[in-house]
């Protein structure tokens, strides 16, 4: 086998993007392999935890015509963040990752301390995706030692996680719409694994007339079900096989569904009952609300969110279904 690489306009990557593509000519035995580098660009993604080089960086873009995606994360990326930066570099010319650990949307006792990171790791991943830019600043670049300022959604965050993290929202919008604004990107990337963050932030872009397209992505699930989440790392051994409680609870509910129930006190007994069979999971709460305005309901019809957060052992998760019915 002959491997030819073949530049258009310039020197070739270290990464292939799905801008390029390989070719091969057969000749009997014998394969010649062209890789075609079609946008004749140097691939070299950038890491900086500065506001003004990223919005530098951006102008530049902006000034080239380039479209931008922003893919917000709070870093101890896996294969969900990656599916999300993967399609945002489909959709967009340049992504943005941005990898900071937000203090203000965690509670006081919450897991800010411990929240797991790995700068390292992040860069590999966003590497691998595709990603142009990760900014990560750090705490003090993002909030002034007086910053006073807060974005709140009322009603979309008044049930489900924000009746056990009331402050919780709060700090997710504050720090997105700081984002939009340092990134002023055309589309960002959001799972659906965090539901009612999805909602909040498409209410948050619709009552503040952003003109950004907010994208939800599917939930990215482990081989046997178990959502990824980076504080599945939390779990201990016994931990991480009663955590997979959950997604059974919430297939079970999509699944009475899907075959006709729609009292929806029915169906979250169902669900209820489920997770009560495993010892080690203290349900949050078990809901069905609408899913763009996250009220609950008592008829299953129309785009139909169900919701579970369990504690296992300390660490409370999270997973879910949307239906359409
Ligand atoms: O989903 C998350 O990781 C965070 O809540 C987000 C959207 C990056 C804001 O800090």
């Amino acid at each position: 086998m002959i491997l030819i690489l073949i530049q258009m306009t310039a020197p070739y990557g270290p990464y292939i993007r799905d801008k390029d593509f390989f070719w091969y000519v057969r000749a009997k035995r014998v394969r010649i392999f062209f890789y075609v580098k079609r946008k004749g660009e140097v691939y070299k993604m950038e890491m900086t935890g500065s506001i003004k080089e990223t919005r530098a960086k951006i102008k530049e873009w902006r000034r080239q015509g380039l479209s931008v995606g922003l893919v917000p994360t709070m870093g101890y990326l896996h294969e969900g963040h990656k599916s999300l930066i993967v399609k945002a570099v489909k959709e967009n010319d340049r992504v943005v990752v941005s990898d900071f650990v937000n203090p203000i949307q965690f509670g006081a006792n919450e897991d800010l301390s411990t929240y797991p990171r790995d700068i390292e790791a992040d860069r590999n991943l966003c590497e691998a995706a595709g990603a142009d830019l990760v900014f990560y600043p750090a705490v003090e670049e993002m909030y002034q030692k007086d910053f006073s300022t807060f974005v709140e959604t009322e009603r979309v965050s008044a049930e489900l996680c924000g009746k056990s993290r009331p402050t919780h929202f709060r700090g997710v919008c504050t720090v997105v719409l700081k984002l939009f604004h340092i990134v002023s990107p055309d589309r960002a990337y959001f799972g659906q694994k965090d539901a009612q963050q999805l909602a909040v932030i498409r209410r948050m872009a619709r009552d503040l007339d952003l003109d950004i397209e907010i994208v939800g992505c599917p939930i990215i699930r482990e081989a046997d079900g178990l959502a990824k989440s980076s504080r599945n790392t939390y779990l201990s051994e016994m931990e991480r096989k009663a955590a997979l409680i959950l997604s059974k609870a919430v297939l079970a509910g999509e699944k009475m569904i899907a075959d006709g129930e729609r009292d929806a006190s029915a169906v979250i007994a169902h669900m209820r009952s489920i997770l009560e069979s495993e010892p080690l999971a203290k349900i949050d709460y078990v809901e069905l609300t609408d899913a763009d305005s996250i009220e609950k309901i008592q008829t299953v019809k129309g785009r139909v969110l169900g919701a579970v957060a369990v504690f296992i052992g300390t660490t409370r998760l999270i997973d879910n279904f949307i239906v359409e019915a």
